[in-house]
């Protein structure tokens, strides 16, 4: 058969000198493809008398597996080729010193949330959570603070602006987290445990305001739940926070939302300028308290004629301070490292409250 040499020489010489994937594969085609010339040759075959085809089949067998092999062994090269580039290119010296990492560590006010948390969680209440930029209705209306109630004013709102002319009531920044109690019973409704830790902002700045801080809310409802439940509760909890046996006073106040109302202090003493919780005959105010306005549990989705319960709101940064012994509360806020370092917890050391 005629320009089977020609052949052999012109593939042989492409597959060598094909430089990737894409060109092989078009030397492949070309000889092998359906319409490749070696099998347009395969195909006069057909045409040829036996004895004829007797000498080209096997001729054309042995190139087509020729070129083939050729294409391979190209390929392999290429391969190798490329291996061998990577390999230049991508070292790792594993002898270079490791980076240093720098240690994080948690935060007093997280460490103490973690803690409160763990304390009311096994008297069965569950953390809830609500937005800190809350409508007017659920940080004021609901908790029966009337627009023209003056403890609006008093609580240094900070106001979302508006675009002039629109007239929507105002969005602001949520001044306690008492908001959380209305959303709380509007999605679980009664009876509930709940508290609800969370950042709260108040236009306020001296020694011992910042303006934005953390509270914890708790809030209890069932059918008979009366004062009593609240003060064995908080004492609890304060007797595992602290550590120690911590008695409370309970004394008469006033918050639209709660009726009775009673701002509670914890037992203490001043030794040496020292404070110490749960010894003594010091009083300390620590928390707002009450039982929840019928008002507010009707805002609530919840029947006050059926069921009634306490509330209480407690700031986190003044428990911390008080715990661990940290004088001041802006500190809390201005991110000095050796500050965060020195009051600052290991990020393994786990709140350890339940002994209490
Ligand atoms: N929301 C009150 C405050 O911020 C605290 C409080 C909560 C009082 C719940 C009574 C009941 O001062």
């Amino acid at each position: 058969m005629d320009g089977i040499e020609e052949l052999r020489a012109k593939y042989l010489a492409e597959a060598g000198a094909a430089s990737g994937a894409d060109a092989l594969e078009g030397v492949r085609l070309a000889a092998l493809g359906k319409k490749g010339e070696i099998s347009l040759k395969m195909r006069e075959l057909g045409k040829m008398t036996s004895e004829e085809r007797q000498i080209a089949g096997p001729a054309l067998n042995g190139l087509k597996s020729e070129i083939d092999a050729a294409l391979k062994a190209r390929k392999l090269a290429l391969d190798d080729a490329a291996l061998d580039e990577r390999l230049k290119a991508e070292w790792l010296d594993i002898t270079l010193p490791g980076r240093p990492r720098p240690q994080g560590g948690i935060h007093p006010v997280s460490q103490v949330t973690e803690e409160c948390s763990a304390i009311f969680a096994d008297m069965g209440f569950r953390v809830a959570e609500g937005p800190q930029i809350e409508t007017d209705w659920y940080n004021f209306d609901a908790l029966n603070l009337a627009p023209e109630h003056p403890a609006r004013q008093e609580h240094d709102t900070f106001f979302m602006r508006r675009a002039p002319g629109d007239d929507r009531p105002p969005h602001v920044l949520r001044t306690h987290t008492s908001p959380v109690q209305i959303r709380a019973m509007q999605d679980q409704g009664a009876p509930i445990r709940v508290i609800a830790p969370g950042r709260v902002y108040r236009m306020d700045m001296d020694l011992t305001h910042t303006p934005m801080f953390h509270q914890i809310e708790g809030m209890a409802i069932d059918r008979d739940i009366s004062m009593a439940n609240l003060k064995w509760v908080l004492e609890e909890f304060f007797s595992a926070y602290f550590g120690t046996q911590v008695r409370t006073r309970f004394r008469a106040s006033h918050f639209p939302f709660t009726e009775p109302s009673a701002e509670v202090d914890i037992q203490c003493s001043w030794v040496d300028g020292q404070l110490r919780v749960g010894e003594g005959d010091g009083w300390m105010e620590v928390l707002g308290s009450g039982m929840m306005h019928p008002k507010v549990l009707a805002a609530g989705g919840i029947d006050p004629d059926q069921w009634q319960g306490f509330a209480f709101g407690m700031g986190i940064d003044r428990m911390a301070m008080l715990k661990y012994g940290i004088p001041d509360l802006r500190a809390f806020f201005e991110s000095d490292l050796r500050w965060l370092r020195h009051y600052g917890f290991g990020a393994l050391s786990a709140p350890t409250v339940h002994a209490g």
